[in-house]
């Protein structure tokens, strides 16, 4: 699908993204600016679980909650801009709605493991790019990203991060581009 797109971050290695319903990392600032820079002024598409990590709205951003309860309505945060918040009760109606309001803006998946899983193994919800952060730490987490895709993604670039006061780990941040069938 050509306007949609993933973002993650996961450890090098374990391929962790989350522990006890967090980040694994609480000082990875070079990391959450690349994230806000990228996904602002998009539609993002985020399960409940996720979206329940969050202390406040994401700005600038419209947000697709994936859940069951169509009733859904975050309480974790305040909710300052009400028409941006939206629900859907699937990923597929969740990826129509962002098609319908997107309007040419890109379209992420940002999260947290059950919605990667479900998107990168559907073949009608395949994104076509990847930003994913490898994260150098010796971490392990209860949740993770999966694989890509055997032969289905391929790394068009590559740029390194070193470990600073304001990043406690070194990183790298890939970007994959699914390879045409
Ligand atoms: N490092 C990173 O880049 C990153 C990014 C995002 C998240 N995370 C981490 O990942 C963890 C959360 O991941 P998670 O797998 O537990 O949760 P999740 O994928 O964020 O959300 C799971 C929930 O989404 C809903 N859902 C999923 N598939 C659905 C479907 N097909 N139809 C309807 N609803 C569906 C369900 O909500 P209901 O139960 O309400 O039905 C399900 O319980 C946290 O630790 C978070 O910090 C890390």
């Amino acid at each position: 699908m050509e306007n949609l797109f993933l973002i993650v971050a996961y450890v090098l290695g374990t391929r962790a993204i989350g522990l006890n319903n967090k980040l694994l990392w609480t000082n990875l600032t070079a990391d959450m600016r690349h994230f806000v820079r990228v996904t602002k002024g998009s539609v993002v598409i985020v399960g409940r679980t996720t979206n329940e990590t969050f202390t406040r709205q994401l700005i600038g951003r419209d947000i697709i909650i994936v859940t069951s309860d169509p009733h859904y309505w975050p309480k974790n945060y305040e909710v300052t801009d009400p028409e941006r918040i939206h629900v859907c009760t699937s990923i597929e109606a969740a990826i129509e709605l962002a098609q319908r309001i997107a309007d040419g803006r890109n379209i992420f998946i940002i999260g947290g493991e059950q919605i990667y899983a479900e998107i990168l193994y559907t073949e009608s919800m395949k994104p076509c790019v990847i930003i994913a952060t490898e994260v150098e730490a010796d971490l392990d987490g209860d949740k993770y990203f999966p694989p890509l895709p055997i032969g289905e993604y391929e790394e068009v670039s590559a740029t390194p991060y070193e470990k600073d006061e304001e990043n406690d780990y070194n990183f790298i941040i890939r970007t994959f581009r699914r390879i045409a069938a």
